[in-house]
């Protein structure tokens, strides 16, 4: 079975697309094999048990950042140019139908960035990622907001992911506004995640549903009485994890994540067992490494100097989307003797040349 897009070719979004899914499977599979053997120490992963998870073929993405241009949405093609893309094979309908309906309203503004997300209740949000200039513009001249909340369409502008809010015939910027735009699990049951559509998620709720199931299997019954969480977003795994300790420590540094994150957690009534640190150094601080598990889910650069110092856990769960970082990152735990228990390659990723990773590693004498 392959892809089938006319973009394959010019679009840097499907680097495999132009392979059988099966072959693009045998690559990745052989691709991080092969990865752990050349950088990590044979000691570190002798009794490491793989697992390999394809769950989707397409048509499965709910958020899409886009390149607004002269009346095309788009995004940067090989040779950095604009690509208009009328279609993408990997977004759910809904997104296609509102990233057609976004391209043809009568934007003043020639060219910017625009995510779209459709939440899984089906409503649609649009984050204006614009230039000041062009937002001003946007919020003097009506129109386009008009149609954007004629048609029900939520909306955030600028760095901050400030809402705009109709107030009679004017439209102004609130203070940013948390929506169930995506879906986690709370007390092992799949439960609305409130974020901003500027907030980073991962690519699909139901795909996000199943990592969580697989991540339950690296724990299976243990509980923590101290859990370190790194790069909880808004709170997408802390949730989930909240069942399995007494206290989470959080380190998140981006206030898109931060605000949703804080009502997450007050909703879920977990303020009493879940502490947010806004950056490492807080963290450090304030005493508190020494845990039980440490579960880290850091951006494509990894943890950074998280791991430089030996880590006061018994346990690591690392999920990332990056096999680079990831393996530097776990050379260093190696060193600290810690050893991969399970490795899973959870594509949530088909065609492109990347994976999701998830992983347990355990401190062994
Ligand atoms: C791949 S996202 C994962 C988010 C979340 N776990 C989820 O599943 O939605 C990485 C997260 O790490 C955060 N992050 C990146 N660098 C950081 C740092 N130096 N300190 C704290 N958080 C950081 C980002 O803001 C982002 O929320």
């Amino acid at each position: 079975m392959k892809l089938t897009c006319k973009y394959l070719g010019s679009c840097r979004g499907c680097p495999l697309g132009h392979l059988d899914i099966d072959e693009q499977r045998r690559l990745k599979k052989n691709k991080l094999i092969e990865s752990l053997n050349r950088a990590l120490p044979a000691e570190m992963i002798k009794n490491a048990v793989y697992d390999f998870v394809f769950p989707v073929f397409d048509r499965y993405r709910t958020r899409c950042d886009f390149i607004y241009s002269d009346g095309k949405l788009g995004w940067v093609d090989q040779d950095k140019k604009f690509l208009p893309i009328d279609e993408c094979p990997l977004h759910v309908s809904e997104l296609t139908s509102f990233a057609s309906f976004v391209s043809k309203l009568p934007w003043p503004v020639k060219r910017g960035s625009m995510r779209l997300r459709v939440s899984p209740a089906g409503t649609r949000g649009i984050w204006l990622d614009l230039a000041n200039l062009d937002i001003k513009e946007i919020l003097s001249n009506s129109s386009v907001l008009n149609d954007l909340f004629d048609a029900g369409v939520i909306v955030e502008m600028g760095q901050k992911g400030k809402r705009v809010e109709r107030v009679g015939d004017v439209y102004k910027l609130i203070e940013p506004s948390p929506y169930p735009w995506f879906k986690t699990e709370v007390d092992g049951k799949p439960a609305d995640l409130n974020s901003l559509i500027s907030s980073f998620t991962q690519t699909s709720p139901e795909l996000n549903l199943q990592m969580i199931q697989h991540l339950k299997s690296f724990l299976a019954d243990r509980k923590f009485t101290d859990m370190v969480e790194f790069g909880s977003g808004a709170g997408n795994f802390t949730l989930f994890l909240a069942s399995y300790a007494s206290t989470i420590n959080v380190i998140e540094n981006d206030n898109r994540n931060l605000i949703p994150l804080r009502q997450n957690i007050h909703q879920f009534g977990l303020q009493n067992k879940i502490y947010i640190f806004e950056s490492v150094g807080s963290f450090f601080k304030n005493n508190k490494a020494s845990a039980g598990l440490y579960f880290v889910n850091p951006a494509r650069s990894g943890v950074g100097a998280l791991f430089d110092q030996a880590v006061p856990a018994e346990s690591i769960i690392y999920v990332s989307c990056h096999l680079e970082s990831f393996l530097s990152d776990v050379a260093k735990l190696g060193s600290q003797g810690f050893k991969l228990i399970n490795v899973t390659l959870f594509d949530q990723f088909p065609h492109a040349d990347h994976f999701e990773i998830l992983s347990f590693l355990e401190l062994t004498p």
